[in-house]
């Protein structure tokens, strides 16, 4: 009795799970964070308007940020693993693409993908989402947003329109 009750349980699981990896998209996000230095600044504009535009972080000796960035993918359920993405896989990339190259250095001066950009947050997001969408395609999934927080009351959100 108890038995039967097992498999009619497993046989109900199975067609819920079906029904889920056929027709739900799910989206999956990983953090990770970095820590780096940057100025907001146009070289043609003279220090003290500069400052007057952008603030702290203009100061002509740079300063430091502790970035959390938020990768956000979506995409089926792969039956075969209950998962949409291997996550050790997505967190890899992000470190090959992104974190090995920003941090502890410096935006404006270090950054392969950064060059020539203003180091605003915005920019950033835009880079980083440039620099991960072919390798999510890869792992099967789709880059949905990238969300990126520069101090704690500020965060900026890119869908890649
Ligand atoms: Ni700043």
């Amino acid at each position: 009795m108890f038995e039967l009750n097992i498999k009619k349980l497993n046989k109900t699981a199975q067609i819920l799970f079906y029904k889920q990896n056929k027709d739900t998209m799910i989206y999956v996000t990983r953090r990770e964070r970095f820590s780096s230095a940057h100025r907001l600044f146009r070289q043609d504009w003279d220090d003290e308007k500069n400052l007057s535009i952008f603030g702290n972080c203009s100061h002509p000796n740079w300063h430091g940020h502790n970035y959390v960035l938020w990768v956000t993918i979506k995409g089926k359920v792969n039956p075969e693993t209950g998962f949409v993405v291997n996550l050790k896989e997505l967190s890899k990339i992000i470190h090959e693409q992104v974190i090995s190259k920003v941090d502890h250095r410096n935006l404006n001066l270090d950054v392969d993908f950064l060059q020539g950009k203003i180091i605003s947050t915005e920019t950033l997001a835009v880079a980083i989402w440039n620099q991960l969408e072919a390798s999510v395609r890869q792992i099967g999934a789709e880059l949905h947003k990238i969300k990126i927080e520069e101090t704690e009351n500020n965060y900026i959100e890119y869908f890649g329109e």
